[in-house]
């Protein structure tokens, strides 16, 4: 497995679902940074399960951090994180041992670890991992926010359900602080509504649903980026599909593209208060692999979950034949629903080790 990510700060993300706890080592953080403990409880509460349209598993989700910080300041060691697991139910997934959920990723697992691999509750590839991605990212929109770059994500859409988008040109900055205070980030509060409404609906029915985040950078400065291979749309997703059930990324407006004509897709540059700018967006903050100062726009999109309380068709391990699953446990009818700040977060590590290694490499804004 790789559950480490970066170059110039590491991410190694370490646990199972139903394990004794899970946690984050970062490294390479420059010491002398103040962490505001109070604010990334408040970005995990944001992600914890258990509230509406969500898992009913609870934990609290208090990162105790054992290493890295001195009163209250990066000493340069490894930061790292450790978050017990206190509500599991390991008697759910009995079953699942020798028969695997389909589109779960339990068969595969099986296959790679040779039956070796923990499954309860997903074991390493469960969503629970999220968490301490949650807890590097907050630490990271943190350092982001002293360099004057902020994110926000929303839900675009929930089922059929649909947010209104990002002003992709001149997004406020105060929309993306009032997203990050909600425990469902919708920038239209109707739509939010009728979302939990759409989920509710797909769990009585023992279904799940998919949906779509789109998050919104404000405030990277130009020229940031590695390409080809560690362009900042290389190493977004690299970062980004490490939350489970992101099924495609689209970055500025994506697929999109495919279906206009040059005349209709370039973005116009323009001169405004000594700044080059463009007049759309539709190239969401990136041309080449770096960034051009525009807001960095992207859209993750999520398959429905894949756990459903439904009888399904699957196969036994032992005995090699067909057989069917009713799979128990505690599941999300949408995923989307508690992704966002999973997709924030993921961001924010790809973003800030992206911009030290840029400033690194001597980029002339940065010095
Ligand atoms: C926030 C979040 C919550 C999730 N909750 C569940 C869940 O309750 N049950 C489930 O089967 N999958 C859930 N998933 C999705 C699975 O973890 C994911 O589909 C699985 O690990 C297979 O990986 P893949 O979909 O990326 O191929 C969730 C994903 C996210 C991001």
């Amino acid at each position: 497995m790789s559950s480490d990510f970066g170059r110039v700060i590491r991410v190694s993300i370490f646990g199972q679902s139903h394990g004794e706890a899970i946690g984050a080592v970062i490294d390479g953080i420059p010491a002398g940074e103040k962490i505001d403990l109070d604010r990334m409880d408040a970005f995990m509460r944001r992600r914890a399960p258990g509230g509406k349209g969500a898992s009913q598993r609870k934990e609290a989700d208090r990162v105790r951090i054992v290493s890295g910080l001195v009163d209250g300041y990066t000493c340069g060691a490894p930061l790292c994180g450790i978050i017990e697991n206190t509500d599991v139910r390991s008697a759910d997934y009995k079953a699942m041992a020798d028969i695997p959920r389909p589109m779960h990723a339990d068969y595969p697992a099986h296959v790679r670890h040779g039956g070796y691999n923990d499954v309860r509750g997903g074991g390493h590839y469960s969503a629970r991992l999220t968490a301490p991605l949650c807890f590097a990212g907050a630490v990271c929109m943190q350092l982001l926010e002293r360099k004057g770059i902020m994110l926000a994500g929303h839900l675009l859409s929930a089922g059929k359900v649909q947010d209104a988008a990002f002003d992709p040109v001149n997004e406020e900055p105060k929309v993306l602080l009032q997203l990050l205070e909600k425990k469902l980030p919708v920038i239209d509060e109707n739509a939010g509504e009728k979302m939990l409404a759409a989920a509710e609906e797909a769990r009585q029915a023992g279904d799940s649903m998919g949906g779509s985040v789109e998050l919104c950078v404000l405030g990277l400065p130009a020229g940031i980026g590695e390409p080809p291979f560690g362009g900042v749309e290389n190493r977004l997703s690299q970062a980004l599909y490490a939350v489970p059930a992101i099924k495609a990324i689209d970055f500025g407006c994506g697929r999109e593209a495919a279906l206009m004509r040059g005349s209709e897709h370039n973005d116009p540059y323009t001169v405004e208060d000594g700044r080059i700018k463009t007049l759309f967006n539709r190239h969401g903050g990136i041309l080449g692999g770096l960034t051009t100062g525009m807001p960095l726009l992207l859209t993750c999109h999520f398959k429905p979950t894949p756990t459903i309380a439904r009888q399904q068709q699957s196969v036994s391990l032992s005995k090699m034949e067909n057989t069917l699953l009713s799979a128990g446990g505690r599941h999300d009818p949408c995923a989307a629903l508690r992704a966002v700040p999973c997709v924030e977060a993921a961001a924010a590590i790809a973003l800030y080790d992206l911009y030290l290694e840029a400033k690194a490499h001597g980029h002339p804004l940065l010095a």
